[in-house]
């Protein structure tokens, strides 16, 4: 069991969070999107910012792409309620465009600490912006996916972002290999 309670500590964050302003996409934004599941998930998702469902809900991963990360989740043998998902933002970005470095790195103490919290045994990072924000290095998610990365002790698999997924069908079997080799670790690890 966890010394600290990760859902208190996840708690205090979010209150840290508050109605954040401290970045430009608070003009733009309905809801922030902090995060959803698990506070003890032994694997928790990261993608990159709310789109135009996840601002409406104030959710992560629920327009299109989501629905293609919960059947991922459920093609680990999971529910989404086993596991912890978040973005590397908390706002929308208008049109969808990916990050600003300057609001990556205005958010990403936030992350951060959600993860620090959580501390899963694996982190999934969706998609270029996840990978290079978590794991601070500045590679094509090509070059990064499918390789185990170990960051403030945890280990971090990136891998293609369903909405990328959507685009490209032909990847999901990709995706599905390095989903497999999560679970191979999880295996592992279990008690
Ligand atoms: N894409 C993301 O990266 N995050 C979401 O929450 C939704 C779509």
């Amino acid at each position: 069991m966890p010394t600290v309670d990760s859902a208190a500590a996840l708690k205090v964050i979010r209150e840290e969070l508050g109605e954040c302003t401290r970045c430009r996409l608070h003009e733009g934004r309905t809801h922030i999107v902090f995060g959803v599941g698990n506070p003890h998930a032994r694997l928790m998702f990261v993608g990159e910012a709310p789109g135009q469902d996840e601002d409406e809900q104030g959710l992560p991963f629920v327009g299109r792409a989501g629905q293609l990360l919960t059947k991922m989740i459920e093609s680990m043998g999971l529910k989404r309620e086993d596991v912890y998902i978040a973005n590397v933002l908390k706002c929308r970005p208008p049109g969808n465009r990916p990050p600003k470095p300057d609001e990556a790195a205005t958010c990403e103490p936030f992350l951060r600490k959600q993860i620090a919290s959580i501390n899963p045994v694996v982190l999934c990072a969706l998609g270029s912006s996840a990978a290079q924000a978590v794991l601070r290095r500045e590679d094509k998610i090509s070059a990064m996916r499918g390789k185990f990365f170990q960051i403030d002790g945890v280990t971090v698999m990136p891998t293609y972002h369903p909405a990328y997924l959507l685009r490209s069908p032909s990847e999901k079997k990709t995706v599905w290999e390095d989903l497999q080799k999560i679970m191979a670790v999880l295996r592992k690890t279990e008690k």
